[in-house]
């Protein structure tokens, strides 16, 4: 009978580059760059989202361009919720019932960073906040079957964190969460190229230069591009060409924490899990298992086949849209989730 009430229940993809909005029955309906450009003196709040990213790096002493989360959790609280609430209102527009709002956060938040998602939330809008890891949602999100007891791996490699997890029987067994994802191969990519050509180049040139021909493997064949930057020696714009086969080099350091976060949670996994994943590989999701080769490599280190989910970076806002179905088995409110399977394990 109140059924027209949960009509717009909605799934948030919190990231730390990307906010994703899943509206139920509508599907993904919002996706913007969490970032907010502000008037510097009196903190007012100009664009936010894509035209906010526009500004990035290019603003006028009086404008600001801020990220308001950082390695997958709210840095500036205010200007999350800011965002939240303007992206909120965006794909509900008036309703006289304010929508359950589920959001993701990585496997390793704190209590307090919990705290802080949900009291944004709540202040950007929802009648109720639900709080779920960001791995188990973006392995639904990447239909796999979770729900028998048969081993599987989701590595999401987002901008700000990659988190690790090995699922079965519909819960994670096994996991780990690390700040290193998408924005530390652009900082490995500015240091590479300051070190090795003296030239400063900016982040989105970084961004836009990794995604045009970075790679974590060799490619079949090599590419080349020239950027502009700041030559360190002189103070004076200079173009260099950076190649697809140095930004392995760049690359590498970033590339082999990860490897090794994924070595570390196989390495803690129940042998007969091990067995499982080894036979239905592991799936990479996230913007961050874009980068040319993330794949290969982990297969070859690892040992275990390896593909990239579909979509991967919506992956997480499709699961989430999923778990909208069983909100009304979840317990809004706090939920740290370390500490429940930690109480659990006894
Ligand atoms: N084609 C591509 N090649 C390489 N990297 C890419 C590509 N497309 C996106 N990325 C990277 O993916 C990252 C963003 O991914 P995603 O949207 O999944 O992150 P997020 O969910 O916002 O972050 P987090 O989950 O860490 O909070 C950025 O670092 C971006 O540079
Ligand atoms: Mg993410």
């Amino acid at each position: 009978m109140f059924r027209f009430r949960f009509k717009n229940d909605i799934g948030i993809d919190l990231g730390t580059t990307n906010i994703l909005v899943y509206v139920r029955g509508r599907g993904i309906v919002l996706r913007e760059p969490s970032i907010v450009a502000l008037d510097k003196a009196t903190g007012r709040l100009l664009k936010i989202g894509e035209e906010a990213q526009k500004m990035l790096g290019r603003t006028p002493g009086g404008i600001v361009t801020i990220r308001p989360l950082s390695d997958g959790v709210i840095s500036d609280y205010e200007m999350t919720e800011r965002m939240l609430r303007e992206f909120i209102r965006r794909v509900t527009g008036f309703r006289l019932f304010k929508p359950r709002v589920l959001i993701c956060v990585p496997g390793a938040v704190t209590e307090v960073e919990e705290r802080a998602v949900i009291d944004a939330g709540i202040q950007a809008g929802a009648r109720r906040v639900y709080l779920i890891e960001e791995s188990l949602v973006a392995a639904v999100g990447a239909n796999i079957d979770i729900s028998h007891p048969d081993g599987h791996m989701i590595v999401d490699i987002g901008g700000g964190t990659t988190d690790i997890a090995v699922l079965s029987l519909n819960s994670i067994v096994e996991d780990a969460s690390i700040k290193v994802a998408g924005d530390a191969f652009n900082e490995a990519l500015i240091k590479y190229i300051k070190r090795r050509h003296n030239v400063l180049i900016g982040e989105q040139t970084a961004e836009e230069l990794k995604i045009a021909i970075g790679c974590v493997f060799p490619r079949p064949e090599q590419l080349s591009r020239e950027v502009k930057g700041r030559c360190l020696l002189t103070g004076l714009p200079r173009v260099v060409t950076i190649t697809s086969s140095e930004t392995i080099d760049a690359f590498e350091e970033v590339c082999t924490k990860i490897i090794e976060a994924i070595h570390g949670v196989l390495e803690r996994t129940p042998p007969e899990l091990v067995g499982d994943i080894s036979a239905n590989g592991i799936v990479l999701s996230g913007g961050g298992s874009l980068l040319w080769g993330m794949d290969k490599t982990v297969e070859a280190r690892i040992g275990i086949q390896t593909r990239i989910a579909d979509d991967a970076l919506s992956c997480v806002a499709y699961g989430t849209g999923k778990f909208l179905d069983k909100l009304g088995q979840m317990r809004d409110g706090t939920v740290n989730f370390l500490r429940r399977r930690q109480l659990a394990r006894g």
